[in-house]
């Protein structure tokens, strides 16, 4: 008979045998999976096995969300990864090389902005930031780059520019690139964008798709072909999922509907509440009859979406104002959770910028980023409300 230590790990890793399905997916939190022999371990290993030999190349509960993710998209095949980040980082360079340009949106999340200029610029690949609205400009970009890639996001973060994919994945494809689409904003339920021609589709799963700012995670899906062709940066790079935060994203799939129409319906509620008030200066949301968005979402998006911006009078001070004043509403960065989520860029996230810098990149002093959350909208525009008082008072200091 083995002795005590032995005995301790044999009988602690002893897996019961489930013949049964459970209701839920499993957390399979294990790092590595053991073969019955080395001929079992070598095929799977290289591939020409299914099976799992360790969860930075295959994890089954990982795999289940990569799966579920390319279902709800209407794609052949899913990939998780570990951060919305390192899945936009796979699927751009599975599909670019060094010396070859990216045309991308300038209508873009900040940190993808980084990651094309600051670590891909390094790697001699270059990106032409293009406005997405103009389809002349992308062509002409297209053409005179001879660009691979073509990365656009369904609605865009923070300025809720909405992309108009069909139109974009016709301009991608007559130049021979692929249209790579983030659809973190408007998620699977308001808008599936290989219906409309992308090819590759990018999720933080952080967001609405896990929807309780509980876990962190990211996935890509699009045709067999193209997925495969992420594994090796997914395996070679690392940038695996954790199971428990898959198992975490696959708990917040089956309300994604549920939870996408009430974000939506409370969303076109403040949204239009908020452009009859005398201190908000513009309203960004594509459910607005007069949004420059709003003809192509009606098209595109089955659903408006919980993101909306809006600017205030009175500037920096005011919006500073307005988001102190919040009591329900948390002021933080991320989107998409069951809490609504105000940001102002001017004073939090693009603070060290001066006024010139900011009208650079598009962001009134006074702009404010809502993630209409799932609270009574009684409540939130209670909270608003409070807001706009905070931010009248602020206003006329100098900014
Ligand atoms: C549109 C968009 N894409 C990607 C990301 C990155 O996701 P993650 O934080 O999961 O890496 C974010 C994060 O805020 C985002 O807003």
């Amino acid at each position: 008979m083995a002795r005590f230590s032995t005995r301790a790990i044999l009988a602690a890793t002893r897996t019961p045998e489930v013949t049964q399905t459970p209701s839920a997916v499993p957390i399979y939190q294990s790092a590595a999976f053991s073969a019955s022999d080395a001929d079992e371990l070598g095929a799977v290993l290289t591939g020409t096995q299914p099976g799992y030999a360790y969860s930075r190349i295959d994890n089954p509960t990982t795999a289940a969300l990569g799966a579920a993710i390319a279902d709800l998209e209407g794609a052949e095949a899913g990939l998780s990864f570990a951060t919305g980040m390192a899945a936009i980082h796979a699927a751009i360079l599975s599909t670019v090389k060094a010396g070859q340009t990216i045309v991308a949106t300038q209508a873009l999340y900040g940190t993808t902005r980084d990651l094309l200029v600051r670590v891909l610029g390094n790697l001699g690949i270059a990106t032409v930031f293009v406005d997405p609205t103009d389809l002349a400009a992308v062509d002409a970009a297209l053409a005179a780059s001879g660009a691979p890639v073509l990365y656009v996001e369904t609605i865009s973060n923070p300025t809720i520019v909405v992309s108009d994919i069909s139109a974009l994945a016709a301009a991608a494809h007559r130049h021979s690139a692929l249209l790579l689409v983030d659809n973190t904003f408007a998620s699977p339920y308001a808008c599936r964008p290989i219906e409309h021609g992308a090819d590759l589709v990018m999720h933080s799963a952080t967001k609405y798709l896990s929807g309780h700012a509980d876990a962190l995670a990211g996935v890509v899906v699009g045709r067999r072909e193209l997925v495969d062709a992420l594994r090796p940066i997914l395996v070679d790079a690392g940038g695996a999922l954790a199971p428990l935060a898959a198992y975490l994203v696959l708990r917040g799939l089956p309300t994604l509907s549920l939870r996408m129409e009430r974000h939506s319906e409370t969303a076109t509620d403040l949204a239009a509440w908020l452009q009859g008030q005398d201190n908000v200066e513009r309203v960004y949301y594509p459910g607005l009859p007069f949004d420059a968005g709003h003809a192509v979402a009606r098209r595109q998006l089955d659903v408006f979406g919980g993101m909306l911006a809006f600017e205030l009078r009175g500037g920096r001070d005011a919006g500073r104002a307005f988001l102190d004043a919040m009591r329900i509403a948390e002021r933080t960065a991320s989107l998409g959770a069951v809490r609504t989520i105000t940001t102002h860029p001017p004073s939090t996230t693009h603070r060290q910028l001066d006024s010139a810098a900011l009208a650079a990149a598009g962001i009134a002093p006074g702009l404010l980023r809502c993630s209409v959350g799932l609270e009574d909208v009684q409540d939130l525009r209670e909270d608003f409300e409070r807001g706009l008082d905070a931010a009248r008072g602020a206003e006329g200091r100098p900014a």
